[in-house]
């Protein structure tokens, strides 16, 4: 039986972060480092892919970076033929990290239903879901070829996904809970449980469920929202890292087809 840190090393692992610029991507690519995994970082963003460069560069291990706008089906798979000649075609890990999220800036999202676009609401699907599908599925002959280590699909997903908002806790401020947002993580999580069946044995597929990460928003709405919380925080990019290495390690190896529910316990009770 091997010990607990063999199970959990990532030496020589491969895998993609996408969204990789941003907080919960770079969280994660650095937990993956930590342990030993070489990390290739995917974001539209250039400039946030410097800048997740320059905050990783203590690791030692392999780091790589594509830019791709995952809204566009050839950049995916552009992104998919560079990842291959990076990697030698290894992959064992696929972290579906990059979304429209519920702070982005863009036309008929964050306000109220009446308000809300078609066309926001369209691409918002594409990026969330539709890009998560064919990602996953151009990855699948990498993870065939992958022979040691882990082949593991992890969807990050939101409590929105899983409960409807409350949205008395918006009114106020510039927050909004879109529609959008909410359809495109419960499909992410559909989708998950469809590759756990479809894909077995070759892969793995699990969700990570986050509830909301604080970063300085509106205070009146963090009291409101900490009150709903059994812990009485909101969550921080630190709180990921323990189970994005579960996730992408050797020690879920017998996990396929479920969520862990990062929420303080909001959608406990
Ligand atoms: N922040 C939260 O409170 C929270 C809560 C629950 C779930 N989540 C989930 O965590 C994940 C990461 O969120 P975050 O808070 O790190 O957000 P973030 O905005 O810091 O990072 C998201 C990254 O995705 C990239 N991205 C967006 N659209 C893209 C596209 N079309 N192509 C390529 N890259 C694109 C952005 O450039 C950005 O770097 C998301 O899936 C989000 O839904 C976040």
């Amino acid at each position: 039986m091997r010990s607990i840190s063999e199970l959990q090393s990532l030496a020589d692992f491969w895998g993609i972060i996408t969204g990789g610029g941003g907080h919960v991507g770079q969280a994660a690519a650095a937990a993956l480092m930590e342990l030993g995994a070489n990390v290739v970082l995917w974001d539209r963003s250039k400039a946030a892919l410097d800048i997740a460069s320059a905050n990783l560069a203590e690791y030692k291990n392999q780091l790589y970076t594509i830019c791709c706008d995952l809204a566009i089906e050839e950049d995916i798979v552009k992104g998919v033929e560079q990842y291959r000649e990076i990697s030698s075609g290894r992959l064992n890990f696929l972290i579906n990290n990059a979304a429209f999220v519920g702070t982005d800036n863009l036309t008929g999202w964050a306000v109220p239903f009446e308000q809300q676009s078609y066309d926001t609401f369209s691409k918002c699907i594409d990026v969330n879901l539709a890009a998560p599908f064919l990602l996953t599925k151009l990855c699948m002959p990498l993870f065939e070829i992958t022979s040691t280590g882990c082949r593991s699909v992890v969807n990050i997903s939101s409590i929105y996904g899983v409960v409807g908002p409350q949205m008395a806790m918006y009114e106020g401020t510039n927050l909004g809970n879109p529609a959008a947002y909410a359809t495109s993580k419960a499909g992410l999580m559909q989708f998950t449980t469809w590759l756990s069946s479809v894909g077995a044995p070759n892969i793995r597929a699990n969700n990570i469920v986050l509830g909301g990460i604080y970063r300085n928003q509106d205070e009146a709405f963090v009291e409101k929202y900490i009150q709903r919380v059994p812990l009485r925080r909101m969550a921080t990019e630190e709180d990921i890292k323990g189970a994005v290495i579960f996730l992408c390690s050797e020690l879920s190896n017998y996990m396929t087809g479920q969520s862990i529910v990062l929420d303080g316990g909001w959608t406990a009770i």
